[in-house]
């Protein structure tokens, strides 16, 4: 289960990614190159189609991605966000890669609570919007950071080594997101970090009778 989710989240965090890109920041033309690189992991996920050997070597963008001429964030949010689903989609693969050595076959499984519960509170207006989208993102990632970190002891060598080198790119991703935050935002943004920061202890903090990579206190 925690493989399972942990392997569905990595394609989760891409997909937030290349959504940001694609709404906020490029062309059709460069939104669909984005589409199709995610497309063969989309496949596995929701369709069960391909494996491991088919994986190998998708990990690329067709090309170069484009600043829309009417986008204000454009270049720096391109390229961090690339970045971080070029990092995803290969931590997809390395979870895929142990579950297919230790016989774990994929199965799709329900989404936990924590996402969803962080999102509803995103506001529905710009550039709002956009900025709690990137705070989210940021506590989503920070948090995994921090169930890597706390889970690693308790995991056999090979995941443990593996939850350990998963760090150093997750404490980045969540820096990158608040960094783009406040840069967007170009004002002092504390207070939304403040008012999403109580809703993710409480997801946290709370009992939750589902486990997954990002639960509550297990019920
Ligand atoms: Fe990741
Ligand atoms: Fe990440």
């Amino acid at each position: 289960m925690l493989l399972t989710d942990h392997m569905i989240c990595e394609l989760k965090a891409a997909q937030t990614a290349m959504w940001l890109i694609r709404k906020y920041a490029v062309d059709k033309e460069s939104g669909d190159a984005l589409l199709a690189w995610l497309a063969p992991y989309e496949k596995f996920i929701y369709r069960k189609e391909g494996n491991l050997a088919d994986l190998t070597d998708k990990n690329k963008l067709s090309k170069n991605l484009v600043p829309k001429s009417t986008s204000k964030y454009g270049q720096d949010l391109i390229d961090k966000m690339v970045l971080l689903i070029k990092e995803e989609l290969h931590h997809f693969y390395q979870v895929l890669e142990i579950m297919t050595d230790r016989g774990i076959e994929y199965d799709n499984i329900t989404a936990g609570r924590y996402a969803k519960g962080l999102i509803k509170h995103i506001k529905t207006h710009e550039p709002e919007t956009l900025i709690d989208k990137l705070i989210c993102g940021a506590y989503i990632e920070a948090r995994s950071c921090e169930r890597f970190a706390k889970l690693a002891p308790f995991l056999d060598d090979e995941l443990n080594k593996f939850y350990v080198s998963l760090l150093r790119s997750e404490a980045r991703h969540y820096q990158d997101y608040l960094n783009l935050a406040e840069e967007i935002a170009g004002c002092d943004i504390t207070e939304r970090i403040d008012y999403f920061g109580k809703i993710e202890a409480e997801l946290i903090n709370t009992p939750d009778s589902d486990f997954k990579f990002h639960s509550g206190v297990p019920a």
